[in-house]
């Protein structure tokens, strides 16, 4: 573990009341594999609800659908939090999408999205690829004998332009590439923190309709985009239609209406 820098320190300590319990407790590395592994393991060994794992760089960060998730040194903000409330944690994923979507608009005023089922892009007008994406959120469960004992909520944030693998490079991008100024990580921490507390407190007392409603307004292509996928019972098309109240993306097809709740998506005009 490694000090944590005094400008994310400050930012956590501003905005403390907001964030609480997110960011209570802090491990900072320099350098790590993966925050997601390290907070998992902190997990195991009983780490509170509401610690965080940040890291500067990450040798074998991980990404959805068993990629990577490129990590480079001075370019990105790498978190993780641990949390342990089971009310919660069916829409965590979701709760992650709008408090990094809603912390990105909150800290530097860019009008960024969520694609479900996670991703966050800033849309880019009729140019293809129709995205580039932001930032991305990882959700890692794990449970025992009686249910679920943690789930491990991650998220990468591009700050700075880096260089992009090729498979991904012409997808990507980051705030200060969008903004076209410099911009601080301690302010985008916290107020993804702040965004991702509130909707966990709500999701902890039993109330999902604020946040579902939250992730719908974010989402404007969950409704009327022309989509194809491929998930293990087979491939489809049709048309977005919102998604359900447990996060399922709704797709009207010729046949009636699909529920996809994961595999690859492929976006149409
Ligand atoms: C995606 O594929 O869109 C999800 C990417 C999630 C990346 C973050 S970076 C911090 C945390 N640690 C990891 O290893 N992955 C997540």
């Amino acid at each position: 573990m490694n000090p944590l820098p005094p400008d994310l320190a400050a930012a956590l300590h501003r905005a403390g009341e907001r964030t609480a319990p997110f960011g209570t407790v802090v491990h900072y590395f320099q350098e790590t594999a993966s925050t997601n592994e390290v907070a998992g393991a902190l997990a195991e060994r009983g780490a509170p609800e509401g610690t965080l794992v940040i890291a500067g760089a990450q040798t074998a960060g991980r990404g959805r659908l068993g990629r990577g998730w490129y990590s480079p040194a001075d370019a990105g903000l790498y978190a993780s939090v641990i949390c342990r409330n089971r009310a919660a944690a069916p829409l965590l994923t979701l709760a992650g999408g709008v408090a990094v979507a809603g912390g990105v608009r909150a800290a530097t005023g860019l009008p960024v999205e969520i694609k479900w089922p996670n991703d966050i892009v800033v849309p880019s007008g009729r140019a293809s690829p129709r995205w580039r994406k932001l930032a991305g959120i990882l959700a890692e469960a794990s449970s025992g004998a009686d249910g679920l004992q943690h789930v491990v909520l991650g998220f990468g944030i591009n700050l700075r332009p880096a260089a992009y693998p090729p498979a991904i490079a012409d997808r990507a991008t980051s705030l200060e590439t969008e903004l076209g100024r410099a911009v601080e990580p301690g302010p985008v921490l916290a107020e993804v923190l702040a965004a991702f507390a509130e909707a966990f407190r709500d999701l902890a007392a039993g109330q999902r309709q604020g946040l579902l409603d939250r992730w719908r307004a974010l989402a404007p292509s969950a409704t009327g985009s022309r989509i194809t996928w491929e998930t293990d019972e087979g491939r489809g098309e049709g048309t977005t239609c919102g998604i359900a109240d447990d996060g399922a993306l709704l797709v009207r097809t010729a046949r009636g209406t699909s529920r996809i709740i994961s595999g690859e998506i492929t976006w149409r005009r």
